[in-house]
């Protein structure tokens, strides 16, 4: 049996049709929208001109994707980023806040207490008084009546979803040979990154003898600012170099020349979908990627004790030049980053 109790308004007058007892809830307090048709009209319209913020915001999404295209430069990736995210946030405020007003100023805000089902199915008096609930939620919230509201909710909901298209068409197409190459190569440096786009002055060459153990350095190609698509280049090439304790690496025989002396240099690119691996657990020698918690030992060749990624990162081998600077030996032996479809197809087409 259910059961409907409140302390004013159809609620109360449904508690009355089934006898139960006000149990004490506060008297309802009328808001200004309760008694003035002037203050309900107004707050009609700021709910409906928050709805229309949000298609304006979709609609800015839209033509500001199109407008800043991301580019090659730092700036323009910030300012693509910013103008989308812009219209993003607004187009979802917008019936966030609008969603809000609305439950605070037009719908019936009295308190109502709704007994507990018995378990099993309802009686058919039970479904009748569900059934009258829910007539009474669609009196109440005015959906049916307020069609300035309705209509620019509709509209709000039914474009919001536009701008996911976009986002979904920027994963594809797929890769192709893409990931199968970067810019490491047999003798290029490699270099602390100290910006987005390091100048060329700015890039530093690392030495081996600066590298103490326990340490971790997120590592860029020397070659980097040669390239044509520096962003892209820089994104395939990023890896983490760490310096452990040789007598904790459990070195296969056939990689023992990768290292030098303890340092090991991964590719920062996560197996599982591509995020930076970024944080180093310097004591467990653990790396962990922290879109999804996948982690990597590196005493083990960064193979995946934990998470979604399905195989190790792949290992840049590395050497020291004439100088002391830390070099590559070639560039990864493997493709970088997520797995994908195409990952045998460079060994099916050669
Ligand atoms: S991208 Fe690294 S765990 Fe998902």
């Amino acid at each position: 049996m259910t059961s409907i109790e409140s302390s004013g308004g159809q609620g109360g007058q449904l508690a009355e049709m089934n006898g139960f007892a006000n149990p004490g809830l506060p008297e309802h307090k009328p808001r200004i929208t309760d008694s003035s048709p002037t203050a309900e009209r107004l707050a009609e319209r700021q709910i409906a001109a928050w709805f229309i913020v949000s298609m304006i915001g979709t609609i800015w999404f839209i033509v500001a994707y199109f407008l800043f295209p991301v580019g090659d430069s730092g700036a323009l990736v910030r300012i693509h980023t910013m103008a989308i995210g812009l219209g993003a946030t607004a187009a979802l405020a917008g019936i966030g806040i609008g969603i809000i007003l609305w439950a605070k100023t037009l719908v019936t805000d009295a308190e109502i207490v709704e007994d507990r089902h018995d378990k099993g199915g309802g009686t058919e008096e039970d479904q009748a008084i569900a059934l009258e609930i829910l007539n009474q939620a669609k009196d109440e919230s005015g959906i049916a009546r307020r069609s300035l509201i309705r209509n620019t909710l509709i509209a709000a909901v039914a474009i919001a979803p536009l701008p996911a298209i976009l986002v979904f068409r920027d994963l594809g197409p797929l890769p192709g040979d893409k990931l199968f190459t970067t810019l490491w190569g047999p003798g290029v440096r490699l270099c602390k990154d100290i910006g987005m786009i390091p100048e060329q002055s700015d890039i530093m060459p690392i030495r081996a003898a600066d590298v103490t153990i326990g340490s971790a350095f997120h590592v860029i190609p020397e070659n980097l600012r040669d390239s044509g698509h520096p962003l892209d280049e820089k994104a395939k090439a990023a890896v983490l170099l760490m310096r452990v304790d040789p007598n904790e690496l459990n070195t296969d025989p056939d990689r023992e020349s990768w290292g030098v002396d303890g340092i090991v240099a991964y590719s920062k690119v996560c197996t599982h979908v591509g995020c930076p691996v970024a944080l180093y657990e310097h004591q467990t020698h653990h790396l962990l990627c922290p879109c999804h918690q996948s982690t990597f030992d590196v005493t083990n060749h960064c193979k995946v004790i934990f998470g979604p990624a399905k195989r190790p990162l792949p290992q840049l081998p590395i050497a020291v030049d004439d100088e002391g600077y830390l070099v590559a030996q070639s560039d990864f032996t493997e493709p970088v980053g997520p797995t994908f479809w195409e990952i045998n197809t460079r060994e099916t087409n050669a």
